[in-house]
């Protein structure tokens, strides 16, 4: 059995001269009378090889010299130094064998947007696409990580669900055996019972939100990485969120500098955010700010929109915390103010250069009768929530949690341009092929 290497494990000194196999995808290619240069691709890396006529023979060379982009290879051959190939180095080939041939691979030409994501199953083998996977993977994994470090439970909530959490404009409605049900907004509701089991919780899974608007950090499908914890303050809150955000980008600056650097990002951008304490104004600080600094005049008890935040977010270079939100346009179950009853202890995180919302999350409201009355204000019906409020007749305690929007996260690390490339197929009203 041959052993095939990886490519970015044989871009080194040590295997000068020497004889390996690599196997992969033709991601460019061009000949020349009696030389076909294959810039090969594996998951981790490029190498050029070169097929001579003289080294493999004629018949071989009729066949090199038919290969387009994407067939697949197994190539035998010598590694050499050579500073004009694209990582440095080439495979000057003994023999080689096409496994999978590919004519005519249909991305060649056209890279609009809109027929990059028609074939976006084709399209995942770009070199970006490639980069975009692999931050995030590490972004999946550093929460994990820091939601185990820190003694929470991984926990699962269920994705059809009998009422809304964040507000009925956004539902999904399912035909549930004749009967309406809905795809979760958040594990939010199912979330709040288990903390009275385990304590402190933390998931990552898809949310689903129908969103109408058509903007560069709206999907309809989205993953949802979620944290609740009894016996916590509001500022508990907001210390974790901080935190779970450096540990991501510190990993991600750690581990994907080459992804970082394919994707032309400028990270001088993201180091204020893995060392600098994030900024926390609240709501009617915000709205000082944008009239002071931004000429803007947002009436109080308005949600800040994304101009707003864009705007506001001119003045920082790392995330910052907005706390103490108008009740009226935040979700019924955020706890009120002890000191003025207009406003939740609720905060969002908006991350610099225009990549909005990251993270939102609060207090909760522990009175029960408070959370009714919300309910009830927000044009909801108690009696479906009956088995949530159970949480504030049992035991109540003092209580929160966050939601982050894994795809706002990777779409600002990767400094992307629209959401839909942080995710690998993306959903959107207009987007749900392929
Ligand atoms: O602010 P949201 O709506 O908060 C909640 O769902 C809470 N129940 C979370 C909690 O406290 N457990 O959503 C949380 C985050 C947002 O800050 C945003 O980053 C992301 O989810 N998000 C979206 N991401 C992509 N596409 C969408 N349509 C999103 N809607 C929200
Ligand atoms: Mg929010």
């Amino acid at each position: 059995m041959k052993t095939f290497l990886p490519i970015s494990s044989i871009l080194s000194p040590e295997y000068e001269h020497q004889e390996i196999s690599l196997r992969g995808w033709i991601y460019r290619e061009r000949g020349s009378g009696n030389v076909k240069f294959v810039v090969l691709r594996d998951s981790t890396e490029i190498i050029q090889c070169v097929i001579d006529k003289e080294a493999v023979g004629e018949e071989n060379f009729k066949t090199a010299d038919k290969l387009h982009l994407e067939a697949s290879l197994e190539l035998t051959g010598i590694i050499k130094k050579e500073p004009r190939a694209p990582t440095g180095y080439e495979l000057h080939v003994k023999n080689f064998q096409v496994i999978g041939p590919c004519d005519n691979f249909p991305i060649a030409k056209d890279f609009s947007p809109e027929f990059l994501l028609d074939n976006r199953h084709l399209w995942l083998r770009s070199r970006k696409m490639t980069a975009v996977l692999k931050i995030r993977h590490t972004v999946f994994g550093a929460i994990h990580d820091y939601f185990r470090e820190q003694g929470f439970y991984e926990y699962q909530s269920p994705i059809f669900q009998p009422a809304a959490a964040e507000g009925g404009s956004t539902l999904f409605e399912v035909n549930y055996f004749g009967k309406p049900l809905y795809l979760a907004q958040t594990w939010q509701l199912y979330a709040e019972p288990a903390i009275f089991s385990l304590e402190k919780i933390y998931t990552i899974a898809p949310s689903f939100r129908a969103e109408k608007s058509k903007t560069s950090r709206h999907l309809t499908e989205y993953w949802h990485a979620e944290m609740e914890m009894a016996w916590c303050h509001f500022t508990d809150i907001q210390i974790h969120g901080e935190a779970l955000l450096k540990d991501i980008i510190k990993t991600v600056l750690e581990k994907n500098a080459k992804e970082l650097e394919l994707l032309k990002r400028d990270i001088s951008k993201l180091r204020p955010a893995a060392t600098k304490s994030f900024p926390r104004i609240t709501y009617d600080e915000a709205l000082k700010l944008l009239k002071e600094k931004n000429g803007i005049e947002l009436p109080w008890g308005e949600d800040l929109r994304t101009v707003e935040e864009d705007e506001l977010m001119k003045h920082f270079d790392t995330p910052v915390i907005v706390t103490h939100y108008p009740k009226k346009v935040k979700a019924f179950y955020m706890k009120e103010d002890e000191k003025n009853s207009e406003v939740v202890l609720g905060c969002d995180f908006l991350a610099p250069e225009g990549y909005g919302e990251i993270i939102g999350g609060s207090q909760r409201e522990e009175v029960l009768e408070k959370v009714e009355q919300r309910l009830r204000e927000q044009g909801e019906d108690p009696a479906k929530y009956q088995f949530y409020l159970d949480t504030r007749r049992y035991g109540s305690v003092p209580h929160g949690g966050f939601g982050m929007g894994v795809e706002r996260v990777i779409s600002w690390l990767c400094g992307l341009d629209n959401i839909k490339d942080a995710i690998p197929f993306p959903r959107t009203m207009v987007r749900f092929t392929p």
